[in-house]
């Protein structure tokens, strides 16, 4: 190409409607632009190919009631064979690439010293900038390592709606959480595009009315499951960060859905549109001590999850615990080559194109909903659409668990698992006992990554309007008559009222 001819390229490639990191993928649509003039923007494709399908199983309404009720109205109980669409969770769910797969080949299962261990350690640094890693099952199983060593009783754990595990394994310790989540994000009617945001005047608050000795880091949750599966933006990392620093706290990243975090920041943030994602995740955790990851989300593994962090005491007292509950330090509770094919999906997790269509695909149910009039949490999340069950079923006493009502219904009519995020799953009161009403009663429907089409995503938001549709007639919710005394929502049992 002459000269003038790549800086025309050059200043076509900036001016594009389009945004992506992938500077040869902009190329290729620019070609396509010069052959002709082209008004239409191109919309996302996937960027893979399928492989392999796996049947899943169709089923009726009379076939669902009887299994729901068999199950004790708890959608954990049912087995998969009796579910159509899967929503329950995004953890784990998700399809490996070729890629990954390729890696479980090399799985290099030696107790000490393994070379998937080593690909992976190696690629956290580079991802996270993290110096020290510990590799652990799954993400609650680096919060139990971490907090054995950080949390006492009597402490105080801030953050932005700490996930349940998070918040389990801190009263386990008999400490306590402090939510200082912006308010926006308990009004799922409000825009603001990071709704995961810390109120930093609250928890400057907090970390000045305790004593720096009952605080042993404040935790940030990278995307907030609990607020929504919402963003927290680089400029509330950085200022939570400062805030941390003046009083001499800590602060670790619940990451489990970082890149999705990063994604947003790139198309929310002005400031860093023109960053990588790959630059953006290493600004985020530049502001952090350290991390807590659940790899079965942005790991794009079944199972996995780690500890990142950069103080080299900490750390030594971690690998006992981590020897004791999960196993060697090279190989933490995982597989040599569950290993490998986590170091791989962390680079493919951290890259544009998969996470536009990640998030957009997300996003494209969210609007079908919101065309139907469907109360939803807005923005979307990134990784779920959540369901406002007040708005939603307002006819169904809040003691009567409405969202769990919705869930259930929504299994009936269509055989989609979801998941209640609502006043099941904020269970009691560690001190009173006492039914805890959090302010919002959510249905998440978290949708697993490279797993379903967008036809899925059509079926879920059609069943959703004939369950809307007819929603005055709800009147009714559960009871429970079974529960366990921590985290009951996994195995309570219901009574239909
Ligand atoms: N932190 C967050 C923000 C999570 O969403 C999860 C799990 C964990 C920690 C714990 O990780 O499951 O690997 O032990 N969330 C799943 C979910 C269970 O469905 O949202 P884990």
């Amino acid at each position: 190409m002459t000269d003038a001819g790549s800086r025309i390229e050059e200043y076509l490639v900036k001016k594009l409607p389009f945004t992506t990191d992938n500077y040869h993928t902009k190329k290729s649509r620019l070609s396509y632009l010069c052959i002709k003039a082209i008004k239409m923007k191109l919309p996302y494709a996937e960027p893979y190919k399928t492989k392999m399908v796996e049947y899943i199983k169709p089923s009726t309404v009379e076939q669902r009631k009887q299994w729901i009720k068999e199950a004790d109205y708890n959608l954990f109980n049912l087995t998969s064979d009796k579910v159509f669409i899967d929503l329950l969770t995004d953890s784990g769910t998700g399809a490996m690439s070729d890629n990954q797969w390729a890696e479980m080949m090399r799985g290099d299962e030696s107790y000490a010293g393994s070379q998937s261990f080593l690909k992976l350690r190696d690629t956290v640094k580079r991802i996270t900038g993290f110096d020290y890693f510990l590799p652990t099952h799954q993400g609650r199983a680096a919060e139990n390592v971490l907090f054995s060593v950080l949390v006492k009783e009597g402490n105080i754990v801030p953050g932005n709606s700490h996930f349940d595990t998070t918040k389990g394994h801190i009263e386990f310790r008999k400490a306590t959480t402090c939510d200082c989540t912006i308010d926006e994000a308990f009004d799922t009617s409000v825009f603001h595009p990071f709704k995961g945001n810390v109120n930093i005047e609250k928890l400057e608050k907090t970390l000045q009315s305790h004593p720096k000795e009952k605080i042993p880091f404040v935790i940030l949750t990278v995307t907030c499951n609990s607020a929504g599966g919402q963003p927290v933006s680089l400029q509330n990392i950085k200022e939570v960060s400062e805030v941390c620093k003046k009083y001499d706290i800590l602060l670790y990243f619940d990451a489990a859905r970082f890149a999705e975090n990063a994604y947003f920041i790139k198309t929310r943030e002005e400031k860093y549109k023109d960053f990588t994602i790959k630059e953006i995740v290493r600004k985020m955790f530049s502001y952090g001590d350290g991390m807590t990851m659940s790899a079965k989300k942005d790991g794009l593994v079944n199972m996995g999850g780690f500890i990142a962090l950069n103080d080299e005491a900490i750390y030594k007292k971690a690998t006992v615990f981590n020897i004791m509950f999960e196993g060697f330090i090279t190989y933490g509770g995982l597989n040599g080559r569950d290993m490998g094919a986590l170091a791989v999906g962390l680079d493919e997790a951290t890259e544009f194109d998969y996470l536009e269509t990640r998030v957009e695909q997300v996003a494209f149910l969210g609007k079908q909903l919101v065309e139907y009039g469907i109360p939803v949490q807005q923005p979307f999340g990134g990784h779920a659409i959540f369901l406002d069950a007040n708005k939603f079923v307002p006819t169904i006493p809040r003691d009567e668990y409405r969202a769990q009502a919705l869930a259930i219904e929504l299994y009936i009519i269509g055989g989609i698992r979801s998941v209640e995020i609502g006043t099941i799953l904020a269970d009691r009161d560690p001190f009173t006992h006492k039914n805890r009403y959090p302010e919002l009663e959510l249905v998440r429907l978290a949708i697993p990554r490279r797993t379903y089409s967008l036809n899925h995503m059509r079926y879920i938001a059609a069943v959703l309007k004939n369950i809307y549709d007819s929603r005055e007639e709800a009147k009714r919710g559960y009871t429970i008559v079974d529960e366990a005394p921590i985290m009951r929502h996994f195995t309570v049992k219901l009574e239909k009222l």
